[in-house]
């Protein structure tokens, strides 16, 4: 009986003991989270406070995969919905050759342009590229890459001293192209990126603007 009490009186101090160690890792955890973001923070508002902003995309009309026949693309309304919560300018990348507006056409064209590592033209350009400081990089994932006008424009334009902050839709929440913008806007400083289902963009826009305003905060820039 006496020995029954024991155990029981030491299973006890050992359940106080492993819980008050559990909380104190845990706060220390939450303590350097904190510590983290804090930091992150201050930094990316450092980088875009008063700076000139402008957000980049392409995006396509037409059929598209999940979403039946849009007059709005999945990526365009992300960008607007960036490019008003932050007040910067736009320039929407089209192409001088449109692509078909039929969803599996496109995807062949698409495909055909990867394997040729094609430039595809662009229509016009942005005027003072050079003035702006950060620049939001919109596009949809094309057969798990950047479309390649992208490139284009990445070729084209002088990333220089930039900070770049990529973002793209496609079938899944996923985000592709970090790397590649590394390696192409060459001398920028590329940001982690946003990757949006292109179907939630046309079903549930508030739920995307959620995230996007999330993701921005995490950044340190918006309100
Ligand atoms: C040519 C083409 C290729 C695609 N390849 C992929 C792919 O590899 N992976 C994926 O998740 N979605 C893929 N998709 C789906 C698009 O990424 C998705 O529908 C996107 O939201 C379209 O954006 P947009 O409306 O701005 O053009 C592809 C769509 C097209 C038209």
């Amino acid at each position: 009986m006496r020995n029954k009490f024991l155990i029981a009186a030491l299973s006890f101090i050992m359940i106080i003991f492993v819980t008050a160690c559990g909380n104190s890792a845990q706060k220390v955890e939450q303590e350097n989270n904190s510590a983290q973001s804090a930091t992150k923070t201050d930094d990316t508002t450092k980088s875009t406070a008063g700076k000139k902003i402008l957000v980049v995309y392409f995006s396509r009309t037409g059929e598209n995969y999940e979403v039946g026949n849009i007059s709005r693309g999945n990526t365009q309304i992300v960008a607007e919905m960036i490019a008003t919560k932050v007040g910067a300018d736009t320039f929407e990348i089209k192409p001088v050759k449109p692509y078909p507006e039929n969803y599996k056409e496109c995807t062949e064209v698409a495909k055909a342009e990867k394997e040729a590592d094609a430039r595809p033209a662009i229509v016009g350009d942005v005027e003072n590229f050079d003035d702006y400081d950060v620049i939001f990089f919109g596009y949809p994932n094309w057969w798990s890459d950047m479309p390649m006008i992208m490139y284009t424009f990445m070729e084209n334009h002088n990333f220089k001293d930039k900070t770049v902050i990529p973002f793209c839709t496609s079938s899944s929440e996923y985000f592709i192209g970090k790397e590649e913008i590394q390696q192409y806007a060459k001398g920028s400083t590329v940001l982690d990126g946003l990757g949006i289902r292109g179907k939630r963009c046309q079903e549930n826009p508030e739920s995307v603007r959620q995230d996007v305003d999330k993701w921005l905060a995490g950044l340190g820039i918006g309100n």
